[in-house]
């Protein structure tokens, strides 16, 4: 009997039982829309509708033109919806437990602190304790190691931000490992945070920076020269700029994709012309998340799928971007080496394809 090709759903199902990694996912952009409705009840916030179809639209990605302010607007209507403390700490726990869900075995999750706190005049530190506390109960009830990045805003005041390093060195018990700077790449420009950036690295946290996503190839450069980012958000323009393609190679920088968010913002024109297979011929290490799940309507699974099916990537290389992403994870060396060990006995991976720039 000949080989039977394996269908979609074959496909798709072997992708959902894959042990995964997410190291970019935003908690704001992670909640789930029948708790948003129901916050929504109980606090008797002001909307044009509280059922969920009426929800839907203003805060998921929902047929509408790819738009990078567009998409970042989402965030602005989410900051309605952290009414109280056990609002907060719920959204945390569910966002790690939905991750836990698609077999996420290793999760950095992100938060914006200002955005949780401000509505309600929350202390900083106070919404990260919330936040710590929920991720850390579905830490316990869904068994998956979960670390957690303090979000700046790119339009935050110097102020602000330095308040947050401490903010985040502050719990670093609790889990919070990193910092990243996040927002609006065209109109506020990286270099004003490069004094808190380099300082927050030799304090001791990971860091972080969305850059080259709509932006150009020298805001990717300014990351990781100037600011120290030892991972960037996105990053896909690098393309464009042979010689920021070489720092990232050489500075061995982990880009984190997200190829729907990408789409939706409008970094890149489609899923078929994403440079997610050039990022990987290139030799870049490239790990492949969310973004946001519950905003662009995506889990793990799915973005693995598309670069699968759009993107003409192979399950091999999938295997080794999640290698990748636990060889960049926001943790000590040996912790990295372990759970990288463990990725590639899980995934059945070879020893020869241990180097992450061996993507062919
Ligand atoms: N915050 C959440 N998602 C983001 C994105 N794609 N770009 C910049 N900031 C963000
Ligand atoms: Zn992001």
């Amino acid at each position: 009997m000949g080989r039977v090709r394996p269908t979609i759903d074959d496909i798709r199902s072997q992708l959902c039982a894959l042990p995964k990694i997410d190291l970019h996912r935003h908690l704001e952009g992670s909640l789930r829309l029948h708790t948003l409705a129901e916050i929504a009840q109980e606090h008797d916030i002001d909307l044009p509708g509280r059922a969920i179809q009426d929800l839907r639209p203003l805060v998921t990605v929902s047929g509408e033109e790819p738009d990078f302010h567009r998409f970042l607007e989402k965030f602005k209507v989410l900051r309605r919806f952290y009414p109280t403390r056990e609002a907060v700490e719920r959204i945390a726990y569910e966002a790690v437990a939905d991750a836990a869900d698609d077999n996420v075995q290793y999760l950095e999750l992100r938060f914006n602190p200002v955005a949780l706190a401000r509505a309600q005049g929350f202390p900083l530190e106070a919404v990260t304790r919330w936040v710590c506390r929920g991720a850390a109960d579905a830490r316990q009830d869904y068994n998956i190691r979960v670390n957690l990045i303090v979000q700046i805003g790119r339009d935050e005041a110097l102020e602000t931000a330095r308040e947050l390093v401490q903010v985040a060195l502050a719990h670093r018990d609790e889990g919070v490992v990193g910092l990243d700077l996040a927002g609006d790449e065209e109109g506020f420009p990286a270099p004003p945070f490069q004094a808190v950036f380099r300082q927050a690295r030799r304090d001791g946290l990971h860091l972080t920076v969305h850059a080259g996503e709509v932006g150009p190839p020298a805001n990717v450069e300014e990351a990781i020269r100037n600011l120290e980012a030892e991972r960037i958000g996105h990053g896909v323009r690098c393309v464009e700029d042979p010689r920021v393609v070489q720092l990232i190679r050489e500075r061995k920088i982990t880009l984190e994709v997200c190829p729907t968010s990408n789409v939706q913002t409008g970094a890149v024109h489609d899923f078929w012309r994403h440079p997610l297979p050039d990022l990987l011929s290139l030799g870049l290490r490239v790990s492949i998340n969310t973004d946001d799940p519950s905003i662009s309507d995506t889990t793990l699974t799915d973005e693995y799928w598309v670069a699968m099916s759009a993107m003409r990537i192979t399950l091999k290389q999938i295997k080794r971007t999640i290698v990748t992403a636990a060889q960049a994870s926001f943790q000590p060396r040996e912790d990295q080496e372990r759970l990288a060990a463990w990725f590639r006995r899980e995934l059945e991976l070879d020893d020869d394809e241990r180097r992450p720039d061996n993507n062919g």
